[in-house]
């Protein structure tokens, strides 16, 4: 098949948000840490009647009915998910519910911390790629995952959502064949250990190390994708060949370092030429390095301003959504150029996704930004969901502590459970989604839609 890519996506995240400078406040951490320390503006967050299984049944029905997919016509169906809430059974299995007749789907949830999306996507478009002849069917990948952190410095990178995707042939979006570059290795850098006494939704994590390998990670990514590009299609590669640059986001400010990083390996290679400030400082051996990091984001606003941050409103306003937190930035981007005039050449986007622990990749896809019928869909339905973040609840900082609360009492329950939300007017989800209705005394959970 050729051009194997997005026909369709869609996008959910919680009605449910706390502001970061009342956080900053309530937590007694210094004015502008949050906002602009870590540039996020607002943490969306579920209450306890929303589990990974529900808003992942939320976001692929909304996928179904939005594209009117017919469910006969799924082959395969990934979830990319780190918010386990079974260690054996998969969140796929639970979505088998929204394809009655159809049980020939294959296709399992794909676990690495931020990353396990990403790797999904891949799945779903091999699987297009390898089958299409045989089956003639297409394939669903869904990203979902609820981002807490025990009280601390990292409770402010929480965040939530989900985003699914339908994978075809013939696509608006399509990814560009053989250009991903990957790197994997072994750290301790964010994980969530089976094991110390109660049940905890909560990682383990080395915060200034999962940084320090995000951008070991992206650095090396970068080198792999750049030399495979000169294998296969003679070009040399910079931030200039491309339109916009999406990355994994655990906050917006990580992002803008991300895009100071690449523009460092362009300046080196000669791409481009790096302000007067930047120029001083070469030759530099610690990247890391606190005035050299300042000194790259700096010299790369430009870039990071037309290529990323227009592309970064979700990310700043739901925080970490874990698995879909590098797809909400196509999903924007969809949603801004609904504005944007045809143009007859794709617009060429590179991305790279991460995962603590670690496994990461760049890659890249080309939009064929034209008056396509699907992807016209696309952008319609992906305005509609950016539009949607001015439509949500916005709680106080204790609220928001007594709803993390909640989720740990239903997680730490050894009775049957009804979630406490589900009487409680101001934490109802927005209309249409799944719900946890009850958890049975032998932990079996029930949903409904609402
Ligand atoms: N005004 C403006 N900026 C401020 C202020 C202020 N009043 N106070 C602090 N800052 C800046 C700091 O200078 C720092 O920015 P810089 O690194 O660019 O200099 C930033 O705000 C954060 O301050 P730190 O002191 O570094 O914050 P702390 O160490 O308390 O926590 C961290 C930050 C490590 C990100 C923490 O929130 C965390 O552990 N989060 C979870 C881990 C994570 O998200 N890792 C990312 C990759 S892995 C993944 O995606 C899960």
């Amino acid at each position: 098949p050729e051009n194997v890519g997005i026909r369709g996506i869609e996008v959910y995240y919680p009605r449910l948000a706390v502001r970061q400078d009342q956080l900053e406040k309530s937590d007694a951490a210094s004015t502008g840490k949050y906002t602009i320390g870590l540039g996020q503006n607002q943490m969306a967050f579920f209450a306890d009647q929303e589990d990974v299984v529900s808003i992942a049944l939320t976001v692929t029905q909304k996928l179904i009915e939005s594209y009117q997919i017919s469910k006969e016509s799924i082959g395969f169906l990934a979830v990319g998910t780190e918010t386990l809430i079974d260690k054996s059974k998969s969140v796929k299995s639970e979505l088998m519910r929204l394809f009655d007749e159809n049980h020939d789907i294959e296709g399992v949830d794909v676990k690495n911390a931020c990353y396990g999306g990403t790797q999904a996507v891949f799945h779903a478009i091999d699987w297009v790629t390898a089958n299409w002849a045989t089956e003639g069917r297409f394939s669903i990948a869904v990203l979902a995952d609820i981002a807490v952190y025990e009280e601390g410095p990292a409770r402010c990178t929480g965040g939530a959502g989900a985003v699914a995707v339908l994978i075809g042939p013939n696509a608006p979006i399509v990814f560009e064949k053989g250009l991903r570059g990957i790197y994997m290795d072994a750290t301790w850098d964010f994980y969530k250990p089976i094991g110390g006494g109660k049940p905890s939704e909560y990682p383990v994590v080395n915060g200034q190390n999962s940084l320090k390998i995000y951008m070991k990670a992206l650095d090396e990514c970068y080198t792999a994708y750049k030399r495979k590009a000169k294998r296969l299609k003679g070009e040399e590669i910079s931030l200039q060949s491309f339109d916009a640059a999406m990355f994994h986001s655990p906050f917006t400010k990580m992002v803008q370092k991300a895009i100071g990083r690449l523009h460092y390996w362009d300046v080196l290679n000669g791409f481009t030429q790096g302000n007067d400030e930047l120029k001083k400082l070469m030759p530099i051996t610690d990247l890391d390095e606190r005035e050299v990091v300042s000194s790259l984001q700096k010299s790369s606003f430009k870039e990071f301003n037309s290529l990323t941050s227009p592309f970064l409103e979700m990310n700043r306003n739901c925080g970490n959504m874990y698995t879909p937190s590098l797809f909400v930035q196509l999903v924007t981007w969809l949603a801004k150029c609904a504005s944007m005039s045809s143009s007859q050449s794709p617009a060429r986007i590179l991305m790279y996704a991460y995962g603590s622990g670690c496994a990461s990749a760049m890659f890249s896809v080309l939009v064929n930004n034209s008056e396509n019928a699907e992807l016209l869909l696309m952008k319609k339905i992906c305005a509609e969901a950016l539009e949607r973040l001015n439509n949500r609840t916005v709680l106080t900082p204790e609220r928001y502590r007594e709803v993390m609360k909640m989720r740990e009492e239903l997680l730490h329950s050894t009775e049957s459970y009804t979630p406490k939300a589900l009487s409680q007017p101001d934490l109802q989800p927005f209309p249409g989604a799944f719900i946890l209705t009850s958890i049975s005394k032998s932990y079996q959970r029930f949903y409904a839609r609402i």
